[in-house]
């Protein structure tokens, strides 16, 4: 088991532990507790457990170890499920969850339960900011992106018609508790999408992420390295969330890959999936950066031989144009100029704002 401490302006622990779903009526009583003292956690009678049709299906029936936790711990459960995908990332399933809420009758003492990847994680959380103008939520990642990325760091929202996470607010959950089990459900394809962000992390600030995996073949066959790579991707995040927690400088790093990478989702209409596509903006910028000598010489390739060892497709089926263009509708443009990240040496990426109309042929260099 691993537990690291976050100190956002809301401290909360992210808890690794084998087991934990079946922990975790307990542990959220307990945090409950801690943060509200004990008559204020009696105040939380009924737990709404988010989730999508496929999660919901695996880990979150009403007879299944979470639902089961939460009603030994005193909590009256409740489910909303919801389609999942980008296509269900919106305001209206929001407005949903915001109706079985009021249906329910959670109060502002109440809880949600984020159990799911990413898209799940984003909507509960958006919900959880803006419901009675704001109530408590516990992340449950099953993803592994979402476990060593999206669940921690207080970012949620929805995607709007122009473009991705364009509606949102910064509310940190109250724990995040992930069970490696949950890995066991996870394809290749969503493993890699994991990977990716993990990659990021290593890139971004701990070269000893890239060394470590890929000191083993066949990484997702090796579930210590696993997990210890998980709690350094969250230990990364940790620090610059930490030390930026509303994006105002440094976390913007966090975005390495995500200026084209959401680009891409947008032009794939989402059908390529976000780790996927940031693994391909990771590429793009990396190489766009060595030609253009923004980074040392040679690292570019570095990155790209990277990607292609943990088996990546790094083609990008859209021309720069179409790119420069899905990006350009995205919120992290400011007054005419974007802020690209770029890997510039092992281990570390620097901020790098460039002006809009330049974007296109800075995309076609890393084609
Ligand atoms: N808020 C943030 O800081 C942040 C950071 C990174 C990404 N994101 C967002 O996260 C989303 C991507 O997350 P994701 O890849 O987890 O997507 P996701 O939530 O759609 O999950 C991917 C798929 O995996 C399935 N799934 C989830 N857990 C499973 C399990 N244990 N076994 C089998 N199937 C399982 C889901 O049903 C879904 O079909 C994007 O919308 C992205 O914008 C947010």
């Amino acid at each position: 088991m691993e537990t690291i401490h976050v100190n956002a302006s809301k401290p909360y622990d992210v808890i690794l532990k084998a087991g934990v779903l079946s922990e975790a009526g307990r542990l959220i009583r307990n945090e409950l507790e801690q943060r509200r003292g004990t008559a204020g956690m009696l105040r939380c009678r009924r737990v709404c457990v988010v989730t999508d049709e496929t999660v919901g299906a695996l880990y979150g029936g009403p007879g299944q170890a979470l639902h089961t936790s939460l009603r030994s711990a005193g909590f009256e459960t409740t489910s909303f499920v919801f389609p999942g995908g980008e296509a269900h990332k919106t305001m209206e399933t929001v407005a949903q969850l915001l109706d079985h809420l009021t249906e329910n009758r959670f109060s502002r003492t109440d809880l949600l339960v984020a159990l799911g990847g990413g898209i799940t994680g984003d909507v509960t959380g958006f919900a959880a900011a803006i419901y009675l103008r704001g109530i408590d939520f516990v992340q449950i990642p099953t993803t592994l992106l979402a476990a060593v990325d999206s669940s921690v760091g207080g970012k949620t929202g929805v995607n709007l018609p122009a473009g991705k996470n364009l509606a949102g607010a910064f509310w940190q959950p109250n724990l995040v508790l992930f069970d490696p089990a949950v890995m066991t459900t996870l394809g290749r394809p969503l493993l890699l999408d994991g990977m990716a962000e993990i990659l990021k992390a290593g890139f971004i600030a701990d070269s000893n992420i890239i060394y470590d995996a890929m000191n083993v073949s066949s990484i997702f066959e090796h579930p210590e390295t696993m997990l210890r790579l998980i709690g350094s991707a969250v230990n990364v995040k940790r620090r610059i969330v930490e030390a930026d927690e509303r994006e105002s400088g440094e976390r913007k790093l966090l975005n390495l890959g995500h200026t084209v990478g959401h680009a891409i989702e947008k032009c794939s209409n989402y059908e390529i999936s976000h780790g996927a596509a940031v693994a391909i903006g990771m590429k793009i910028i990396a190489k766009a950066g060595q030609a253009l000598e923004w980074i040392e010489s040679g690292y570019g390739d570095d990155i790209c031989d990277i990607l292609g060892y943990f088996g990546y497709d790094l083609s990008c089926p859209y021309p720069a144009w179409a790119l420069a263009d899905a990006a350009l509708n995205d919120k992290k443009m400011q007054g005419g100029r974007i802020s690209l990240v770029v890997p510039d040496h092992p281990g570390h990426c620097m901020l790098k704002e460039v002006s809009a109309a330049d974007l296109e042929d800075i995309i076609k260099k890393g084609l």
